[in-house]
């Protein structure tokens, strides 16, 4: 694998983002939710760049089926990244290159900011914001082994207390690396995901860096959306629980950033055409009917959440095992509501 890494070294030049950063809105990587069908809902309705759930590099070189699936994209999602996660320069590197050859994504995507124990014990993802020079080394034997523009996903740090000094050391060592842009979700690892992202930090970060910076943290309105380019001076915006049943969001921001006006809120029919859509594209991939009916289900939960009749529907959709009966539902539903039938 080594001696595949250096000869790859010689012949890479690695490219530019083939889009512009510039003012645009990506959905955030979140693993068991950005599935593909979600990815094409958010895109549809204005996400400008995707990233796939974070792969394991190793578990990637070793074929493993799970981390394969997690990989797969359609044309209709480009631009797409595809992110990944690992400790080894050398396995992160034979991965991008796997990914180059395989399924040539717009970008590589490499993962600094994932909390979960059983990655940070292995020092993987946020582990390694604790070895900024690993960190370099990582982003270099990537960008070395493919033509791909690389870009990297971070937190401010490993703690909050520490971050007022870590936060640029660490974007700097990803710039230094190559990074061709940097994603930095202002909370610390030790943090997770409570408390409130420090978007002091990542205006720190898109001052002292030259790549683009894409801002990342509570943006759940086109109003924090707003704030965060005013406040932040950051390229571009990476939104991810605040999309979560409301892909809506993007469609929200961009006319809000246009014009100061927001679209009304979705109608009962037009979540439900985009739940319909949802597991339309959860079939067309293929997969059997029972597990897209499984994983279209904690989506369509969110999609309607809110909603008068919400309750009783979502109860329902857990009890039907096909397709067929889940669309006779939503037909019967809307029927049955004025807002539906207007
Ligand atoms: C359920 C869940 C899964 C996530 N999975 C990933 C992931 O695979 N890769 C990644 O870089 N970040 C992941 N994240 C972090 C998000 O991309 C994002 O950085 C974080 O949620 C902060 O943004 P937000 O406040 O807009 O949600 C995940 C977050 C959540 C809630």
């Amino acid at each position: 694998m080594a001696t595949e890494t250096t000869q790859i070294k010689s012949e890479s030049t690695q490219a530019g983002l083939p889009f512009d950063i510039r003012g645009a809105l990506y959905l955030s990587p979140m693993a068991g939710l950005t599935d593909h069908p979600y990815r094409v809902i958010a895109k549809r309705l204005g996400a400008d760049v995707l990233i796939t759930e974070f792969a394991s590099a190793k578990a990637l070189l070793l074929g493993v089926e799970k981390q394969e699936e997690r990989v797969f994209f359609t044309p209709e999602e480009r631009p797409v990244g595809v992110q990944i996660f690992g400790a080894d320069p050398t396995d992160m590197a034979a991965a991008a290159h796997l990914l180059e050859v395989r399924v040539q994504p717009d970008f590589v995507d490499i993962n600094f900011g994932c909390p979960a124990r059983k990655i940070v014990d292995k020092n993987g993802g946020s582990g390694l914001l604790r070895d900024p020079a690993l960190m370099e080394e990582i982003v270099a034997a990537v960008v070395a082994a493919t033509k791909l523009p690389v870009t990297a996903k971070m937190r401010i740090g490993w703690e909050r207390d520490t971050a007022e000094s870590t936060t640029i050391k660490l974007a700097r060592a990803l710039e230094r690396g190559g990074a061709c842009a940097v994603a930095v979700h202002g909370r610390s690892r030790n943090q997770g995901y409570s408390g409130s992202a420090d978007w002091d930090r990542i205006r720190a970060v898109a001052e002292a860096v030259t790549v683009p910076v894409i801002g990342n943290g509570d943006i759940d309105s086109p109003q924090a959306a707003r704030r965060a380019l005013d406040e932040s001076g950051v390229d571009a915006l990476m939104i991810g629980r605040g999309a979560v049943g409301n892909p809506w969001i993007f469609r929200d921001i961009k006319s809000y950033l246009q014009s100061g006006e927001e679209p009304p809120r979705p109608t009962a029919a037009e979540r439900i055409a985009v739940i319909e859509e949802h597991l339309r594209i959860a079939l067309e991939m293929g997969d059997d009917e029972a597990r897209c009916i499984r994983e279209m289900r904690r989506h369509a939960a969110a999609y309607i959440k809110g909603m008068p009749g919400a309750a009783k529907l979502r109860a329902r959709l857990f009890e039907l095992e096909s397709a067929e009966a889940i669309r006779s539902l939503f037909r019967s539903f809307l029927g049955a509501t004025k807002e539906g039938n207007g």
